[in-house]
């Protein structure tokens, strides 16, 4: 619902269509977030709603980003990053009400970390582009987090790839994702301070709405809260492979 929003704010005020388009997304997506709220338990028909309302809005998300790519329409303040990672969030979502996931532990951890980590380092360039040059404090301190997300970002996937050769115990996971988690609150701070500095009117820059600050903040949590879901049983994995 807040993506669709998002595009909306972001399309070319002479792209009448594309943004009737986004506000019925809005619209369908609030009346499913009511309906979930409702029930007690997702039943097949909601189901059904909810997962061909995530492909439509994957493929509106990738038809604006065509159009974009393309150059058929302007950009307006939709960076073509963004859409690409708003539409792999919407695939992520897609995957997991598809099929469940019976991996590994350890493998799906890691898969977690690779695909959060570029979610992460995303939020935070959007961010910086986002900021008035103004802003040089906020900036700065943006750019740490880059590198610091970056290099995190580089090793979930050096480490992935050589989890590929199933080690009987690859104890460099735990330690690196407890250094993972530490970095995510410290960025999950700055995200919620941002947001409150946009609420307070006492940020220079073109988001459009400080929802957005809310919205990367929500999901700096969202991927704390899958890792500490998980830790538990990578733990006792390694144990018992000693
Ligand atoms: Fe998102
Ligand atoms: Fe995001």
């Amino acid at each position: 619902m807040e993506h669709a929003l998002f595009i909306k704010l972001g399309l070319p005020a002479d792209e009448p269509e594309l943004i009737a388009e986004a506000q019925v997304f809005e619209e369908r997506f609030h009346r499913l977030l009511n309906e979930l709220n409702r029930v007690k338990k997702l039943n097949p028909e909601l189901l059904d709603d909810l997962t061909a309302a995530v492909e439509d809005i994957i493929a509106f998300k990738a038809k604006i980003l065509r159009l974009q790519l393309q150059c058929k329409i302007l950009p307006g303040s939709n960076y073509p990053l963004l859409l690409d990672h708003i539409r792999r969030e919407a695939e992520r979502f897609l995957g997991l009400l598809t099929s469940p996931v019976p991996e590994e532990p350890i493998v799906l951890l890691l898969q977690q970390e690779v695909f959060w980590l570029r979610i992460m380092k995303e939020h935070i360039e959007f961010i910086i582009h986002l900021l008035d040059p103004s802003e040089r404090e906020l900036i700065e301190q943006a750019e740490a987090f880059r590198k610091t997300f970056s290099r995190l970002l580089e090793t979930a996937r050096d480490l992935q790839s050589m989890q590929r050769t199933k080690p009987r115990n690859f104890s460099d996971v735990l330690p690196f994702t407890m250094n993972v988690i530490r970095h995510t609150v410290e960025l999950r701070n700055f995200k919620a301070a941002a947001h409150e500095l946009a609420e307070l009117c006492e940020l220079l820059g073109i988001v459009a709405s400080p929802l957005l600050l809310d919205h990367v903040r929500r999901e700096a949590d969202k991927f704390l809260n899958e890792l500490d879901n998980l830790l538990p049983a990578v733990k006792s994995c390694d144990t018992s492979r000693e």
